[in-house]
């Protein structure tokens, strides 16, 4: 058990599931920092979960920007001295639908540098201060389209998915899970590193407004972020490298 205050930063926590994760662990009794890339979309976000009397700060954080990353870790550390819970949730598609043999090179680095280098530096900047937590967790939101084993089930949804740079940089983000969780582990620091795949989700992601996603089949936020929510709450499950969703574990 935990008996210092979780500390919990969630990025592009200004809507969608990031928004659902920071007013869930709110709820738990976290002390949250809402990420945003806007600032003033932030503090918006913020000021409705306050006025439900959570305990949420926003904070500025372009995860795209290193010199973003690195101010709100200095922050971070300046206000709290230690972080509990790293949730990296932002996350876009660039290439949606385009061919593998035709798809722009600008899209493919703008869904790296979002997806994959852009968590790598938040999580590089902040594990100083998840290694000074009594337990810490890193959770990376990732995607069963990410997934190798499920783009090559013909009975897989993600079989018909056309977004490879996207699912590419969600895989590369799967291997950092792997590789960062097995340094630490050998380490024998108590940070575990895990990745998990919210389902579909009717939120803004891929430009689409969420009734349009519900109408595709997405699920509600709610049921989209209940694994997330599940592992940051639980401190007696130190599990590591994993990737998950709430049907149980999901195939690399
Ligand atoms: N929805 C799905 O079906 C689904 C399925 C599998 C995985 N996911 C993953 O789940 C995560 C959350 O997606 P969502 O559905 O909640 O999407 P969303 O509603 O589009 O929200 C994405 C969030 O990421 C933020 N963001 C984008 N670029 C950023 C940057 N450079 N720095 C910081 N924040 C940035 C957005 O901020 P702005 O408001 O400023 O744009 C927004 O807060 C993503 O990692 C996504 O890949 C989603």
């Amino acid at each position: 058990m935990v008996n210092q205050k979780i500390i919990t930063l969630v990025t592009g926590g200004n809507r969608g599931m990031g928004l659902e994760i920071v007013r869930e662990l709110a709820q738990h009794g976290q002390q949250v920092l809402l990420g945003a890339r806007d600032l003033a979309k932030g503090q918006a976000a913020a000021a409705t979960l306050q006025q439900e009397n959570l305990d949420v700060t926003a904070v500025a954080l372009d995860v795209t920007n290193p010199d973003s990353v690195s101010q709100a870790a200095a922050e971070i550390k300046q206000t709290y001295g230690y972080l509990t819970v790293l949730i990296n949730n932002a996350g876009a598609v660039f290439d949606a639908r385009q061919l593998p043999s035709e798809v722009d090179q600008s899209k493919l680095r703008a869904d790296f540098d979002l997806n994959y280098f852009g968590l790598i530096d938040v999580t590089q900047k902040l594990l100083p201060l998840l290694k000074l937590a009594e337990q810490a967790k890193i959770i990376n939101i990732s995607s069963m389209m990410g997934s190798l084993t499920e783009a090559l089930n013909p009975e897989s949804a993600v079989s018909r998915a056309i977004a490879v740079g996207y699912q590419s940089a969600k895989a590369a983000a799967n291997m950092f899970t792997v590789q960062l969780a097995k340094e630490l582990q050998r380490a024998g620091l108590p940070v575990t590193v895990n990745a998990i795949d919210p389902g579909m989700v009717a939120t803004h992601f891929g430009g689409v407004t969420p009734e349009m996603a519900q109408k595709m089949g997405a699920n509600p936020v709610a049921a989209g972020v209940a694994r997330t929510v599940e592992l940051a709450t639980d401190f007696t499950n130190l599990a590591t490298g994993t990737f998950s969703n709430s049907d149980g574990p999901v195939a690399w």
